[in-house]
């Protein structure tokens, strides 16, 4: 059965409603649903567990708690960060593969979420449709985070901007361009619209330099520039990677099919997109160094990884002295034990 789910939706659960102030409680599944305070105090909790894990101290927070670690889909940083984050919070994740994962068809996501409340004090999931989180989350009587789906990747977006957060000493007034690149295999929107959603909050200027076709959700567009326009920031696509990377502070490179594919759903997807069918032509997307040169001198760049080098990102970009790449890697870990130490119980 699926629902009509509306962005935001789960955040107002019934296990929500009660807790004002405290992210106690809440599903952490789609950033459209936090404030910029909300966040601020997520990036706040992340960098006090990060200065302390570094001085040694011991920040076990969530002392015998148990996380279950939904995987449709394969991952490396997530599931590794993940884990470690329970496990240097005192708790303990559990891992479920494809193999031992509910199957929809055989039992409901309503009776696994149920099941899954009895069991464990949080849920998270890495799956190919955002509905399937939603509703999951619907039907949850303990926090739902999503890990990556189809619509959203928000823990990344958090230790994206965390890291720029570091290296830049604030979010607002800095420009991040968002650049499109070929891949030989298929990525979601999920990063870009996480980022569209959270950026105009804090006051960040999005500019989305991408082919014809690969224009982001333009309902996820008319969000984000309503918020831009309270903030006085600006969110813009552009066909001009020149445009975006002039004066950026940052330069996020991101492979995404187009939107209208993305829409009819991952599972099974091996869609031969237009970069896949014809990648010469989409070769002027990848980042040089002489394109960084129009960039601030101190731009950062930035890649979710994994990366497929010599296609997406050159090793000169991604080896040189403005990758970020590993620092965002590690906020990963950083970022979601701010999470998960907000909002579970
Ligand atoms: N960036 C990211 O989500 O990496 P994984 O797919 O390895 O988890």
């Amino acid at each position: 059965m699926r629902i009509n789910f509306r962005i935001g939706d789960g955040m107002a659960s019934k296990k929500n409603k009660s807790r004002a102030k405290s992210l106690i409680g809440r599903d952490f599944i789609s950033l459209a649903g936090f404030t910029a305070e909300e966040l601020y105090r997520l990036w706040s909790k992340a960098t006090e567990l990060k200065r302390k894990l570094k001085r040694g101290i011991k920040q076990h927070l969530l002392h015998e708690k148990t996380l279950a670690m939904i995987f449709e889909m394969p991952s490396t940083r997530t599931r590794v960060s993940f884990e470690t984050a329970m496990t240097q919070l005192g708790g303990h994740a559990q891992m479920i593969t494809p193999k031992d994962f509910w199957d929809k068809n055989r039992e409901s996501i309503k009776d696994s979420a149920g099941v899954f409340s009895r069991y464990v004090d949080g849920v998270m999931i890495r799956t190919y449709d955002f509905r399937d989180i939603a509703e999951f989350a619907k039907w949850s009587t303990v926090p739902v985070i999503n890990a990556y789906c189809d619509r959203e990747h928000p823990c990344q977006v958090m230790a994206d901007f965390l890291t720029t957060k570091e290296k830049k000493k604030k979010l607002e007034g800095i420009k991040t361009a968002i650049t499109w690149a070929p891949k030989s295999w298929n990525e979601s929107l999920g990063i870009v619209n996480s980022a569209l959603y959270a950026g105009p909050k804090v006051g960040m200027d999005i500019v989305v330099a991408c082919p014809k076709g690969y224009d982001p959700d333009p309902e996820v567009m008319k969000a984000a520039r309503k918020e831009a326009k309270a903030m006085g920031s600006e969110v813009k696509i552009t066909r001009d990677i020149r445009e975006a990377v002039e004066g950026a502070d940052v330069v996020h490179i991101k492979c995404w099919n187009p939107h209208e594919i993305i829409r009819k759903g991952l599972a099974g997807l091996d869609a031969i997109t237009p970069h896949r069918k014809n990648p010469k032509k989409y070769r002027s997307w990848v980042i040089t160094e002489e394109l960084l040169e129009i960039a601030k001198k101190d731009v950062n760049v930035q890649h979710a990884l994994p990366v497929e080098r010599g296609i997406e990102a050159l090793d000169e970009i991604l080896d040189g002295p403005h990758s970020v790449i590993y620092d965002e890697a590690e906020n990963r870990l950083h970022a979601q034990k701010g999470i998960l130490s907000e909002i579970i119980a």
